[in-house]
């Protein structure tokens, strides 16, 4: 069943477009891989979907409703979750803080529980809940990312680049988080520089280029196919 779907979408910001003519989907229960080179479009990809970039043409669909237009309050209320590419996390407050922030669109009394719930699925940051987010390492900093914008229990979890910079260790572990959130029920669009780490764990992915989707396929098929290489193997 699709969840979210993008048709003939033409965004940017202000008056400076960067996406022409994106259709893309994601259905429910995969996690779905944007690749490409630097400057692509790929974070303004995901900036479109939660309503931070100025969308020109087309329409985007998320379970059967018009997002398009809707301001990102109201995205992250419909379902979709955002762990952006830089400044997500909050150096200054504990790791528990970072996560109570993340849910300051809730008012309901279940987050504590739903702090332990992802607790179980990063022990290594549930060790450090009570330390500042700066003294983190980076792949215990990209956890927390991706832990915050876990707490508004999305249906649909926006990812970027989560293993930029970190030791391919580090990376691998992340990864296997990305794909332990999707066994628990989430869906995943998340760009990634590493192609290998992405194609390995994803169902399917699109390859950005200069603003356009120059390739969309199953990850296992793009994985055999070479001459791809130079888009996305940096
Ligand atoms: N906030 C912004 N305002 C104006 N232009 C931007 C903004 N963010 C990105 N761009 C431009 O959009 C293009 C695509 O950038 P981006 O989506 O960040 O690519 P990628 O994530 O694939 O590296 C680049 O030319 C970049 O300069
Ligand atoms: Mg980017």
């Amino acid at each position: 069943m699709v969840l979210l779907e993008l048709n003939s979408v033409s965004s940017g910001y202000g008056k400076m477009v960067v996406l022409e003519n994106i259709n893309m989907y994601a259905d429910n229960g995969e996690i779905v891989s944007l690749l490409g080179p630097n400057g692509a479009g790929k974070t303004t990809l995901l900036n479109t979907i939660f309503g931070l970039a100025d969308v020109f043409e087309g329409d985007i669909k998320f379970n059967g409703i018009n997002i398009r237009g809707k301001s990102p309050d109201k995205i992250a209320n419909a379902g979709i979750g955002y762990s952006p590419q830089q400044q997500n996390i909050f150096p200054n407050f504990t790791v528990e803080e970072n996560l109570m922030l993340g849910a300051y669109l809730r008012r309901d009394k279940d987050l504590r529980k739903d702090i332990e719930e992802i607790f179980k699925i990063f022990p290594e940051i549930e060790r450090r809940r009570h330390n500042l987010a700066k003294t983190l390492s980076g792949g215990e900093r990209q956890m927390l990312a991706v832990a915050r914008a876990l707490m508004l229990r999305p249906k649909l979890l926006l990812c970027d680049e989560p293993t930029a910079g970190l030791a391919p260790k580090a990376a691998s572990l992340l990864a296997g988080k990305i794909q332990e959130i999707k066994e628990r029920g989430t869906t995943v669009i998340m760009v990634e520089q590493n192609a290998k780490i992405a194609l390995k764990i994803s169902d399917r992915a699109y390859v950005l280029a200069g603003g356009r989707i120059v390739a969309h396929d199953s990850s296992a098929n793009l994985l055999m196919k070479k001459d791809l290489e130079q888009l996305y193997f940096k």
